[in-house]
C-alpha cells in the first residue's frame, strides 16, 4: 500500500534549471569554457561536483581538486544569490495543489533532492511545512543515480520503498528510484523519464486522482 510520497525538488516542485544555467554560464564565460543549454540538460538531477566534472570533461579541462571546489563554490554563490528573487509564485503549476492534497489525505511526504540549497529554495517558496522529512544534498554522500537519498527519506518516514512513490524529472533520478525499488512517477518527456512506472508531461497533469488510477491496486 502507498503511504508516502518522496519529491525531487528542482524540476518537480519548482523550475530552477534556468537559474542553474545562468550561474554555470557565468562561470564558464569567466573561464573561457563552452557551455550551452544542451550541456545544462545533462546536469539535471546530478550533484554540483558531478556537474562541474561534466562541464570540465566537455571542455577537456583538468584542474586539481582544490581549484575545482573553488570554482564550484563560485558558481554556487551566483546561484544562491539568484534564489533571493524566488517567491511562492514560483511553484511549477500543479505542484502546490498536489502537496496540499496529499497532506489533506494524510500521506507522509518527504523531499529527496540532490541540492545542498534545498532548504533555501523551500523557504523562498514557503513550502517547508509540506514536508515531514527533508532529504537533501547534505543528507547522503552518494548522489543520484545511487538510490541513497530516497532510501534516506523513506527510512526517516518510517516506510519501506514499496510503500512510497518517488516523483522525479531527471533520467538519473528515475534510475535512483528504480535502484531503490520505489514506485516512480516521471515528470517530463519520454526520452528523459520514459523508464518511470508512469509519466506525465508536467506536474499539472500529475494529480492524485491520476496517480491513484495508475497505481490502483496500491491504494
Ligand atoms: C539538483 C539539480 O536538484 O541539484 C542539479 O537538478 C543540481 O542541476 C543539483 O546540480 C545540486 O544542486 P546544488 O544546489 O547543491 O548546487
Ligand atoms: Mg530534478
Amino acid at each position: 500500500m502507498i503511504k508516502g510520497f518522496i519529491f525531487d525538488l528542482d524540476g518537480v516542485i519548482t523550475d530552477t534549471a534556468e537559474l542553474h544555467y545562468t550561474a554555470w554560464k557565468k562561470l564558464s564565460d569567466d573561464m573561457d569554457w563552452h557551455f550551452d543549454r544542451d550541456l545544462n540538460e545533462k546536469l539535471r538531477g546530478i550533484s554540483r561536483m558531478d556537474s562541474i566534472k561534466v562541464i570540465m570533461d566537455h571542455n577537456d579541462v583538468s584542474l586539481d581538486d582544490e581549484a575545482v571546489v573553488e570554482l564550484a563554490t563560485k558558481k554556487n554563490d551566483i546561484y544562491v544569490e539568484s534564489l533571493d528573487d524566488m517567491t511562492p509564485e514560483d511553484y511549477l503549476p500543479g505542484a502546490r495543489e498536489l502537496l496540499t492534497h496529499l497532506r489533506s489525505e494524510g500521506f507522509r511526504v518527504a523531499l529527496g533532492s540532490a541540492s545542498k540549497n534545498a532548504n533555501k529554495v523551500l523557504k523562498q517558496l514557503n513550502a517547508t511545512h509540506f514536508f515531514d522529512v527533508i532529504g537533501d544534498g547534505n543528507s547522503v554522500s552518494k548522489s543520484k543515480p545511487a538510490p541513497d537519498i530516497f532510501l534516506y527519506a523513506s527510512e526517516k518516514l518510517g516506510l519501506s520503498p514499496e510503500n512510497c512513490i518517488v516523483f522525479e524529472d531527471a533520467e538519473k533520478g528515475i534510475d535512483a528510484a528504480k535502484a531503490g525499488k520505489f514506485h516512480s512517477v516521471g515528470i517530463g518527456p519520454e526520452e528523459r523519464v520514459g523508464h518511470a512506472d508512469i509519466r506525465f508531461d508536467t506536474m499539472k497533469e500529475a494529480t492524485l486522482f491520476e496517480v491513484k488510477s495508475h497505481f490502483k491496486d496500491l491504494f
